[in-house]
C-alpha cells in the first residue's frame, strides 16, 4: 500500500521519465539474457506506474510500444523466425499480455479510490451520527423528561381541577412542538451533510419571499414589541436561486433577529438590486440585539453553536439555523457574511446570483 502511496505522489511528468527509463533498462537486460523470459515481467513495472498516474489509453499505448521494442529486442539477441507471421503472432501476445494487465491495475486503481470515498463517507456519516447522539441525549432528554412529569403529575392526581389539566396539557403540547422542531432541523442539517442539497435554478422574488416571511413572524415580532422595517431600492428585486431555500434562509436570519433581541426594538430588512448585473442581490438584515462576542466570532456558523445571546422570549435554541444558512446559500451559488460588535446588534449579509433580465 505504501508503495502505491509513493507511485500516486509522482507527478505526471516524473512518472513517463521514470517509465521510459525503466523500459530502456528492461529492454537492455532483456538484450543482455537472451531469451530469458523471466524478464518479461519486469515489463509490467512502468505499465503499473502509467496505468496508476497516467491512465487507461497511455498506458495501452505504452504497453503497445514496449510490446514492439520487446520483439525487436529479441530479434537483435538471436530470435529467428522463417516465418514474419510469427513475429506478429509474439508481438501481439505480449500486447494482450500488456493490455489485460494495464486494464487490471486501472481497474484496482478505481476501486481502491471508491474504497477510500466510501471510507470517507462512512467517518463522516459517523461524526454526524456521535453529534446526533450528543445532541439527541442532552437536548431531547430534558423537554422528555418534562413531558414525562407533567403526565405523571395528571396520573397521580385524579382530584386535578379540570382548568389545571388543561394547563398541563397545554405545556406538553409545546413541548412536544419543540422537540418536533429540534428533530426536524437536526434531521435536515444530517442530510444537508450526508446528500448534495437538490437545488433548483428559478427566477427568486426576494421581496414576494421576504413579506412572505415577515408576515409568518409577525406574531412573534408584536409579542416582543419588535418593529420590522423592510426597505428595498426597487420593486423587482429577483435573484437566480431556489425559492424554497430562500425561504429557509430568510426565515431563520429573520427568527434569530427576534429570538435573540430585547424587547421594543428595531429590526432592519433591505433588499438591494445591484447596480451592475454582474453583482449580486443582497438581503441585509439588521437587529439591535446583544450582537456577537470576539469568542462567539469563530463559531457563528459552526454546527450546534450556541452562542452567547440567549432567546428572550424562551424560544428553543439548536444552534443549527446558522449552520443550515451556510450551507444553503453555498448551495446557491452564493454568500453569507455578518458584522457585528458586542453589543450593537448584528448585520447579516446574504448574496446571491441576479436573475437574467
Ligand atoms: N441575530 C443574532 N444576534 C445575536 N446572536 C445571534 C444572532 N443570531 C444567532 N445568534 C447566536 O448564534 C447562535 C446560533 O444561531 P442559530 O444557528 O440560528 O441557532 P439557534 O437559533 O437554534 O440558537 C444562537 O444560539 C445565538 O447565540
Ligand atoms: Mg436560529
Amino acid at each position: 500500500m505504501n508503495i502505491l502511496k509513493s507511485i500516486s505522489s509522482l507527478s505526471k511528468t516524473s512518472t513517463m521519465v521514470i517509465s521510459l527509463l525503466l523500459l530502456i533498462l528492461i529492454l537492455i537486460l532483456d538484450y543482455a539474457t537472451g531469451k530469458d523470459i523471466s524478464v518479461s515481467i519486469l515489463y509490467l513495472i512502468p505499465i503499473l506506474l502509467i496505468s496508476w498516474n497516467i491512465g487507461f489509453l497511455p498506458a495501452i499505448l505504452f504497453s503497445l510500444v514496449a510490446a514492439v521494442l520487446k520483439i525487436y529486442t529479441d530479434i537483435w539477441s538471436g530470435l529467428n523466425y522463417t516465418n514474419f507471421l510469427l513475429y506478429v503472432w509474439e508481438c501481439s501476445v505480449d500486447f494482450g499480455i500488456f493490455s489485460a494487465f494495464t486494464f487490471s491495475f486501472v481497474k484496482i486503481k478505481s476501486t481502491l479510490k471508491s474504497l477510500e470515498e466510501k471510507n470517507e463517507q462512512l467517518h463522516k456519516v459517523n461524526e454526524v451520527k456521535n453529534e446526533f447522539l450528543g445532541m439527541a441525549s442532552h437536548d431531547l432528554k430534558n423537554p422528555l423528561n418534562n413531558i414525562y412529569n407533567f403526565a405523571a403529575m395528571i396520573e397521580e392526581n385524579d382530584s386535578l381541577p379540570p382548568k389545571q389539566v388543561t394547563q398541563i396539557a397545554h405545556r406538553i403540547v409545546n413541548i412536544s412542538l419543540q422537540m418536533f422542531q429540534l428533530i426536524d432541523s437536526l434531521i435536515t442539517s444530517a442530510a444537508m451533510e450526508l446528500e448534495e442539497l437538490n437545488c433548483k435554478n428559478e427566477r427568486v422574488d426576494i421581496l414576494l419571499a421576504a413579506s412572505s416571511i415577515i408576515q409568518q413572524f409577525s406574531v412573534a415580532a408584536e409579542k416582543k414589541s419588535l418593529k420590522i422595517h423592510l426597505e428595498k431600492n426597487s420593486e423587482k428585486v429577483i435573484a437566480d436561486a431556489d425559492y424554497d431555500l430562500t425561504l429557509q434562509v430568510l426565515d431563520n436570519l429573520i427568527s434569530n433577529a427576534i429570538k435573540f433581541s430585547p424587547p421594543n426594538k428595531n429590526i432592519w430588512i433591505k433588499l438591494l438590486k445591484p447596480a451592475k448585473p454582474q453583482n449580486k442581490v443582497r438581503i441585509e438584515i439588521k437587529d439591535e440585539g446583544p450582537g456577537f462576542s470576539e469568542d462567539d466570532k469563530l463559531k457563528v456558523f459552526n454546527r450546534f453553536s450556541r452562542l452567547s445571546a440567549r432567546p428572550t422570549g424562551g424560544e428553543s435554541s439548536t444552534g443549527l439555523g446558522l449552520f443550515t444558512v451556510k450551507k444553503l446559500v453555498e448551495a446557491m451559488n452564493g454568500n453569507v457574511f455578518y458584522q457585528s460588535e458586542p453589543g450593537e446588534g448584528a448585520l447579516f449579509i446574504v448574496e446571491l446570483p441576479m436573475a437574467k433580465l
